[in-house]
């Protein structure tokens, strides 16, 4: 009898993500948020929140996996450019309450959250565009245009590298994941909405 073919992480990532997924969605109204000036604002101070901790909390873990080129990644440097237009000052030390990330596969994992925000960010930024609304300072949502898709299938290549046929380190991408989108839930809802 030969055993059953290992999941891959990106398959139990999505299984095991997809309500958190459409929760976030439903909760979030973002075409709502992002169609005002004072939506806009609030918003991009969220997504800092979110990406500037993040990303340095990751950076330890992920910045030498080959292939992955982590620093390209990186979206804080949009998001302070786009604080910048609203006058506000970012803080030096980014210092939001990340949850701790023990592995460089949970690191992955978390990261899937991120980048996957990129695929549903450049469907929301052109509805926004088609939409007659003012998209200048929203550029973090789609922060790689037309290699978006080129973007995401390497990062599913180095993710299915580093996670393949170890069923510790997908149960560990998992885990990232599910604390990616906690913590996406936590910096970009309501505060009532965040429990
Ligand atoms: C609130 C508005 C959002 C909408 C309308 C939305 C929509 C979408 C859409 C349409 C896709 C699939 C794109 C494709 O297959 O080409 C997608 C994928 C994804 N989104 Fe969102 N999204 C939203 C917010 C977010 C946020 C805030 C995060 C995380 C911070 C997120 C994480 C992901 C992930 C991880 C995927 C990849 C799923 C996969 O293929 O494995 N999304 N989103």
């Amino acid at each position: 009898m030969t055993s059953p073919t290992p999941a891959r992480a990106i398959e139990r990532l999505r299984a095991a993500t997809r309500h958190d997924h459409r929760r976030l969605e439903d909760d979030l109204q973002v075409m709502r948020r992002l169609a005002t000036p004072n939506g806009q604002r609030s918003m991009i101070g969220r997504y800092y929140d979110l990406h500037a901790p993040a990303e340095c909390a990751l950076a330890p873990l992920v910045a030498d996996i080959p292939g992955l080129d982590f620093r390209l990644r990186r979206r804080a440097g949009l998001l302070e450019a786009a604080l910048g237009q609203l006058g506000v000052r970012s803080p030096a030390e980014p210092s939001g309450p990340v949850p701790a990330i023990g592995s460089t596969a949970e690191a992955l994992g978390f990261l899937y959250v991120l980048e996957g925000s990129s695929l549903g960010g450049r469907v929301i930024l052109k509805t926004l565009a088609k939409g007659g609304h003012e998209t200048g300072m929203l550029g973090f949502l789609d922060p790689y245009g037309p290699a978006t898709g080129e973007m995401w299938r390497r990062f599913l290549a180095v993710l299915d590298r580093e996670t393949s046929g170890d069923d510790g380190r997908v149960e560990a991408a998992v885990a990232g994941g599910l604390k990616g989108f906690a913590y996406a839930r936590y910096c970009l809802c309501d505060e009532a909405l965040a429990a």
